[in-house]
């Protein structure tokens, strides 16, 4: 037998365990064999993985494309070819973009951008605001992988539906199996501390962190989780950047309640002390907290309150990220910045400092994101039968990231500009089909499809 293509020698790593001296063969798009290099069948194509570690697919379940509407900050093509470059094969796109995805037009049509020029595999979320609950089962239909809230203001400025509104949203949710997600931030918390400290005239970067304190977080994490309880709605907590609140998300689950929650390479990797250092580069809703909060937010990690990691990739121009002069009023600067690309050698960074295990990296990144948004086991898994995406990663390799233009987003404004990391992704595979080795983004625009799901 002579299948399409052959991956071999590396080290194959699952959450189950690693395999090393092995390699995965793939036909049609879909994997046919994992197994010892030795053993795998002659193939049109040959990868050799030169001894290092292919891991299922990475799984980024929370990136801001910005299309359709806001092209001039990132598009489909952009934002997948960062993410080909940067080792991950699905990524999630969020809602807040003009139009907002609040009907199912609007997702078809950001379906429609992404399928003309997508290099990796993609999904969406739709928003839930005060006017579209009537429709949540055509937007269901309409092929949503999940719905979003965004219950404090923040880029955007999506309305958060009112607790009645989201109570009846959770019921009408829950009917279509689907999983609802929050931008969790309490908005009249934070309005009133972004009012009073404009009064005071402190406009600081950290003061914009302070002006979002930790209470607002835990505060809706707690709302919603009880929400949920009334009314068995699954619910997701995006970009958890707390121990607080992840311990809020802890405690729901002890509760019984169907919670997942995510949080992202920037609240492993910094500390607030980051907004004195790179200023308003760094600043990001929710912000990046103390040491405290942050060493608290690594035991949830570990104790399995926090599932999932996702970056939260939102691109801004450099003038609106205020780069000439990141020390000045932060109330004139954007949140959020781009991730998809140092997102693996971040995390490959934390295993070689032994924060966690290569496997327990996979089952955050990959397995555990495909598995919370419905798309397990076609995606985040190696069996055989399923997606034959893959990312091989150098664990070793060290570097640090010089120049922000080396990035493949349409603007790279990061506060990882200037760090360095001890692992990277060297080769990505989609469906079978390579899309990124040796340092340049290989595939075609267009590839990539929308992932289908059956949550129901
Ligand atoms: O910092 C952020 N930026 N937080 C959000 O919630 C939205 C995001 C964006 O869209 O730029
Ligand atoms: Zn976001």
């Amino acid at each position: 037998m002579t299948v399409d293509l052959v991956v071999r020698n590396c080290t194959v790593v699952t959450p189950a365990g690693r395999t090393p001296d092995a390699g995965v063969a793939v036909e049609d798009g879909t994997i046919v064999a994992v197994g010892r290099s030795d053993r795998l069948p002659d193939a049109d194509r040959v990868v050799d993985a030169d001894g290092n570690v292919l891991v299922p697919g990475i799984v980024d379940g929370h990136i801001h494309n910005r299309e359709p509407g806001l092209e001039y900050k990132e598009d489909w093509e952009s934002a997948t070819r960062a993410a080909a470059a940067g080792g991950v094969t699905t990524v999630v796109g969020m809602p807040n973009t003009d139009p907002v995805i609040d009907r199912p037009e609007h997702l078809e049509l950001k379906f429609e951008r992404g399928e003309a020029s997508a290099h990796v595999d993609f999904q969406s979320y739709a928003v839930v605001t005060s006017e579209n609950i009537a429709q949540i089962p055509a937007i269901d239909e309409a092929g949503a992988l999940g719905f979003k809230i965004f219950l404090g203001s923040t880029v955007g400025d999506v309305p958060p539906p009112n607790d009645g509104e989201i109570l009846e949203a959770m019921e009408r949710i829950g009917e279509t199996g689907k999983r609802l997600g929050f931008h969790e931030e309490n908005g009249e918390i934070i309005d009133h501390y972004t009012e009073q400290f404009q009064a005071e005239g402190r406009n600081e970067p950290i003061d914009h962190s302070h002006s979002r304190p930790v209470i607002a977080e835990q505060e809706a994490v707690e709302r919603m989780l009880t929400f949920a309880e009334e009314t068995d709605a699954k619910i997701h907590m995006f970009h958890v950047s707390s121990g607080s609140a992840a311990e809020a998300v802890a405690r729901g689950k002890a509760r019984g309640i169907d919670v997942t929650a995510e949080t992202c390479p920037h609240y492993l990797w910094f500390t607030e002390e980051v907004m004195r250092e790179k200023g308003n580069v760094a600043r990001v809703q929710p912000p990046i907290r103390d040491a405290d909060e942050q060493d608290r937010l690594w035991d949830a990690l570990e104790d399995g309150a926090i599932d999932s990691i996702a970056t939260d990739h939102a691109p801004h121009t450099p003038d609106e990220k205020k780069v000439d002069d990141p020390f000045g009023n932060t109330w004139d600067a954007i949140s959020g910045f781009v991730g998809l690309e140092t997102e693996v050698p971040a995390m490959l960074s934390f295993v070689d400092q032994g924060r966690f295990s290569l496997e327990e990296w996979v089952h955050h990144h990959s397995t555990r994101p495909a598995q919370v948004w419905g798309m397990y086991p076609q995606k985040g898994s190696l069996q055989v039968g399923t997606d034959a995406d893959f990312t091989i990663v150098d664990p070793d390799a060290e570097w640090t990231l010089a120049d922000r233009e080396r990035l493949h987003s349409k603007n790279c404004v990061t506060p990882f500009e200037g760090e360095s990391f001890t692992g990277k992704a060297v080769t990505t595979v989609v469906r079978g089909a390579v899309v990124y080795e040796d340092g340049d983004v290989v595939g075609e625009s267009g590839y990539g499809t929308r992932v289908d799901v059956d949550n129901s």
